[in-house]
């Protein structure tokens, strides 16, 4: 049957305190409401209709292509649901509304959803949770649903319900706009709720089945800070639980921090306390160690990284190439089997295969108002504490003894020393007397 999926998101989240729409708020990187849409996406729905609030461009963009509908009056779920008829006229399915505060409710959940209203008016996704408080709860006789009740609405009885209201609905798209049409606002909040429509359909003759979520985490909605910390927790453990499946081994998963977009290839093995930003890939093996930070870059297979490193956009780290303890790396490309294993920053650079970049060794890449590049060819050795005044190219080959500082190209093969050439020593001066 053909598939529908509506996400309300045109609440203000006054909770929150923000300036930005609630569902823009970041999971692991990526704005809730898009988290909802890649799992509604897999449901292979015939469109996707999010309703925003008024003043909510970023929203609309990050939707894109997804259709918006704007709610101009925040009058409750039913109001926005009501918002997003024109869009399902002649629409004749399922509809799946979804709340875009709810981001990580699962495929299987859903597909459960749509299942359980089968020929039924509708079906609700219910959850056993510890604590019901700010809920919905879900009044039922057996599979069935009878009403539900806001929390505000509820009487202490119904209080003690620990069957709450996820949000989401499956509604059948025949009916909807009619049972829309009659949901009043007699309420606490005297709001226009979605979740009056069990009690309408009943009348109508039309049932509402229960589907219950696997847990209490898929459907925890984000009102509050807190509330968005906690999902961000639940959201790092489906991305843990994903890298570990794809042969990734986390010595210490709940320490480590992912970006939804992170790709680990199989046996990669990551230790405690690792941070992945935006735009990480690891090739095949690799190592990464402990308290490394890495973002933007794109690490080949069989490469050790850190610990203690800290690799920044636009950089390419080559296959066995060994990044040691508190080194920097940005915008850089370090061939094969490159070493850079101690203290050092590499910054706009090209490095060669088999270079050896020693400790305390910078490239000196700006110079108050540019940035300049910095070409090290393959089996180069840059001796420890050597600025590399870029722009400059260090041929194939070449050593750059240490603690000079180069300014000019060096050819290939070349010895480059840019000192003093030794120490005066002064014989016997420790015992002289002293002023
Ligand atoms: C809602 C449910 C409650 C359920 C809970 C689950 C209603 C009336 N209540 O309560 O039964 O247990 O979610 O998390 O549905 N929205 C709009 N326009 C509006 C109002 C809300 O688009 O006028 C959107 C919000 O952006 C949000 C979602 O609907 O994404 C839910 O709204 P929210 O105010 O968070 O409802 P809850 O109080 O959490
Ligand atoms: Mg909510």
């Amino acid at each position: 049957m053909s598939l529908a999926v509506v996400i309300l998101a045109a609440g203000v989240g006054s909770r929150m305190k923000s300036k930005k729409p609630k569902v823009m708020h970041a999971l692991a990187g990526r704005p809730m409401i898009s988290w909802l849409i890649e799992t509604a996406l897999q449901l292979r729905p015939k469109k996707i209709i999010v309703v925003v609030g008024p003043d909510m461009k970023e929203l609309q963009a990050e939707v894109k292509p997804h259709a918006t509908v704007i709610q101009k009056i925040r009058n409750g779920t039913a109001g926005a649901l009501k918002c997003a008829l024109p869009l399902l006229k002649g629409h004749r399915g399922d509809v799946l509304v979804l709340l875009g505060d709810a981001p990580l409710i699962s495929k299987e959940t859903l597909q459960n959803l749509i299942k359980a209203r089968g020929k039924a008016g509708l079906s609700v996704l219910g959850a056993k949770v510890y604590d019901p408080s700010g809920y919905g709860r879900l009044i039922a006789r057996g599979n069935m649903l009878v009403k539900i009740v806001e929390h505000k609405d509820a009487s202490g009885a119904e209080r003690k319900i620990d069957i709450i209201n996820s949000g989401a609905f499956c509604i059948d798209g025949a009916h909807l706009a009619k049972w829309i049409g009659r949901v009043g606002n007699k309420n606490a909040a005297k709001e226009f709720y979605i979740t009056d429509l069990p009690a309408i359909a009943a009348k109508d003759g039309a049932a509402t089945k229960i589907a219950m979520a696997s847990c209490e985490m898929e459907i925890r909605g984000c009102n509050t800070r807190a509330d968005l910390a906690a999902l961000e927790n639940a959201a790092q453990k489906v991305l843990r639980v994903r890298a570990m499946e794809n042969g990734v081994s986390l010595t210490d998963p709940g320490s480590v921090t992912f970006h939804f977009d992170t790709k680990l290839a199989a046996d990669v093995t990551v230790e405690p306390n690792v941070f992945f930003g935006p735009g990480v890939s690891i090739g095949a093996g690799s190592r990464i160690r402990a308290f490394s930070y890495l973002e933007g870059v794109k690490v080949g297979a069989n490469a050790t990284i850190g610990p203690f490193a800290r690799l920044r956009p636009e950089t390419e780290i080559g296959e066995g190439v060994r990044i040691g303890n508190f080194v920097e790396v940005k915008k850089s490309k370090i061939g094969k089997g490159a070493k850079i294993n101690h203290l050092a920053y590499v910054g706009d650079c090209i490095m060669g295969e088999q270079a050896n970049f020693s400790a305390g060794a910078i490239t000196v890449n700006y110079d108050g108002t540019h940035k300049h590049k910095t070409v090290i060819g393959k089996n180069t050795m840059i001796g420890s504490n050597v600025n590399l005044v870029a722009p400059v190219k260090i041929e194939d080959g070449a050593y750059i003894a240490a603690g000079s500082t180069i300014t000019d190209n060096v050819p290939a093969g070349a010895l480059a020393i840019a000192r003093e050439k030794s120490a005066t020593v002064k014989k016997g001066w420790a015992k002289k007397p002293k002023r």
